[in-house]
This record gives C-alpha cells, structure tokens and sequence, in this order.
C-alpha cells in the first residue's frame, strides 16, 4: 500500500496524554518483548539479540508513551529517498482503540514524507486520510524460518 500526504488528525483522547518520542533511548528487548506479547504481535520475542538487531537496523523507531510507561511502538525501515517500509506497528491493549496508532502512523508520514510508505496487513483505518491505495504488484519471497 503507498500514500500521499495529507495529514488527517488523530484522536484528541490519545494525544492530550501521549508522548512520541523518536530513537532508542528506554527501547530495551526486554520491554519491546512485554508489548509484543501483549499486543500480540508475532516476533522473536524470546530473543533478546533478536529484538535488539530489528531496533539497532531500522531506519526510524517511534515510541508512544504515557507518563513513564512504553504502550506503543512502530519500526520504519527507509531509504530516505523513495521508500519507507512500516514494518511493525503495536499498541498496549488496554489503551488500544485511543487512537495512538494513529499519532504513531501520523508521525511515521511525518518523518517519511517524500518517499512512497509500504504498508503490510490490514490498517487501511488507520490510514484512511492518507490517500492510501491497495497496491496489486507487490511480491514477496517469504524467509524459510523457524516459527518465532
Ligand atoms: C493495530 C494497532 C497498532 C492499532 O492501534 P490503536 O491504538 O488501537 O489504533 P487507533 O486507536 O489509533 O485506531 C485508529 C483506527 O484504526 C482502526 N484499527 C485499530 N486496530 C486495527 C486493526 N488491527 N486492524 C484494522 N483497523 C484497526 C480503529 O478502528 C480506528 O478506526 P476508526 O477510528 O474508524 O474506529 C493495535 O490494535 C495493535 O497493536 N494490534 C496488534 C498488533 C498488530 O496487529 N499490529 C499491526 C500489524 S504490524
């Protein structure tokens, strides 16, 4: 899926509480594994070198946080130029359905504007001012490895 920009808004419920920060500081394995887990999201979330490789490689790491607690999280892998990948996006269930997905994605176009944003899975919602298209030719060679 790509977009093109125009910016829509996010849930005022989210954003009155929620920080975005940018980068790796408070990304621990160990943290990213809880949210994971609880999200759920299927990762290599029982191995910490794992999780550290995905945080230390990605392009662009975006964290929400409430108060001092990590509940959100989206990895962006990019050229800088013309592609950017949202590769992994979760949300604490218990503040899910806040719109902090949506502050995450919203700032994820922010940093990526210029480049075409792929997008895997069902988030067309959270996209849905973005002018996001379904894309019919994309391929993928799926990687021969052992279920996480
Ligand atoms: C997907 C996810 C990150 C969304 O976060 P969230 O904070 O709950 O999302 P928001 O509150 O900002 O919701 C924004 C919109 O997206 C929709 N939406 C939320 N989760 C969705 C999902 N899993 N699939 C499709 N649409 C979704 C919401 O209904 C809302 O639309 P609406 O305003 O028209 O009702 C969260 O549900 C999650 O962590 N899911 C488990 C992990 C996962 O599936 N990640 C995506 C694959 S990488």
């Amino acid at each position: 899926m790509t977009r093109t920009a125009n910016p829509g808004t996010a849930s005022p419920q989210a954003s009155s509480e929620i920080e975005i920060r940018e980068g790796l500081e408070g990304v621990t394995p160990g943290r990213v594994a809880v949210l994971y887990r609880r999200a759920p999201l299927l990762r290599p979330v029982s191995d910490p070198s794992k999780l550290r490789t995905m945080f230390e490689r990605a392009s662009l790491v975006l964290t929400a946080w409430k108060g001092s607690r990590l509940v959100g999280i989206a990895r962006v892998l990019s050229d800088g130029v013309l592609y950017s990948f949202l590769v992994d996006l979760a949300v604490e269930p218990d503040v899910q359905g806040l719109g902090i997905g949506r502050l995450l994605v919203l700032s994820v176009l922010e940093r990526c504007r210029g480049t075409d944003l792929l997008v895997r899975g069902n988030l067309g919602r959270l996209f849905r001012h973005e002018g996001l298209e379904v894309v019919t030719d994309a391929w993928m060679v799926p990687a021969k490895r052992t279920p996480h």
